[in-house]
């Protein structure tokens, strides 16, 4: 397949690349720039842990193509602050302490700048409309509007005095804010495959058949799994009792429900869409 020859701007410098047609923005980010901190987590634009600002804006890196950001400036975690000094919006989610695991942090923040650069003096509303599609599973969401709150109020050029002090804050504090946690899936070795599972559409349906030849004749896939495939022991899986499917047998049950699983190299070509193309 043809390559895409783009030129664009990442984190204030002139950056070109050669990219395939269908390589979504999160995996060139990630996989071939090594920009993990832009995390992927539900990969349909729906938690937020990808957002990167493509002009300013803030977007899905998960459903963006990467040739889409072709003579666009884009702006990652990493792009923010410098060696000695976070961005004024990092700097008021230490401290407030606006994270826990870290996680969805550096979509947050993202978030929050592009809120504040068009909104400078944000209402609690405000806030809650801007980050509205950056899901946080810890906090429970107080302290991230207070931080935006605080980075507001920082930007306005607010007494450094009233900061609180660095003492009290979380020492986890600045690498979080920085996205440099290392998570699972930010984890790489030599040869290692990669992995997706397809997952149903819908809430309650049945399957009538699962043809996985064209994922099986993907250039890159190694393995293509549905519940066929598994031994008696493996098919249930559970905290307690095992009795739900690893792998949707006969029907559906849950829009989200794990349908067939697939094995790729990376250098296979094999995105998201593919994996979406070729199995439903
Ligand atoms: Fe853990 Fe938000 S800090 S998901």
């Amino acid at each position: 397949m043809n390559e895409i020859e783009i030129q664009f701007e990442l984190n204030g410098r002139a950056r070109s690349a050669s990219v395939a047609p269908e390589l979504l923005l999160v995996d060139f980010l990630r996989r071939d720039l090594e920009l993990k901190g832009t995390k992927t987590s539900c990969e349909v634009e729906v938690c937020g842990s990808c957002t990167v600002l493509l002009d300013g804006r803030p977007v899905s890196a998960c459903t963006t193509l990467s040739h889409e950001i072709d003579g666009r400036s884009l702006t990652t975690i990493e792009g923010l602050g410098d060696d000695n000094a976070l961005d004024p919006v990092q700097e008021a989610f230490w401290e407030e302490g606006g994270f826990e695991c870290g996680f969805c942090t550096p979509g947050m923040i993202l978030a929050a700048r592009a809120l504040l650069d068009e909104n400078p003096d944000p209402s609690e509303e405000d806030i809650k409309t801007a980050l509205d599609g950056n899901i946080c599973r810890c906090t429970g969401y107080r302290s991230i509007i207070q931080s935006v709150n605080r980075a507001a109020e920082l930007r306005r050029g607010q007494d450094a005095s009233t900061a609180r002090p660095l003492d009290e804050r979380r020492i986890d504090g600045v690498a979080k804010v920085r996205g440099e946690p290392v998570y699972t899936a930010d984890l790489t070795h030599p040869g290692m495959l990669y992995g997706r599972v397809l997952r149903s559409p819908h809430a309650h349906a049945r399957i009538l058949g699962i043809d996985t030849s064209a994922a099986e004749s993907h250039p890159g896939v190694v393995a293509v799994l549905t519940t066929a495939d598994l031994g008696d022991v493996e098919q249930f899986h559970g905290p307690l009792v095992k009795d739900t499917p690893v792998l949707a047998m006969d029907k559906v049950r849950y829009e989200g429900d794990a349908v067939a699983a697939v094995g790729a190299t990376a250098g296979g070509g094999a995105t998201t869409p593919h994996w979406r193309k070729n199995l439903v």
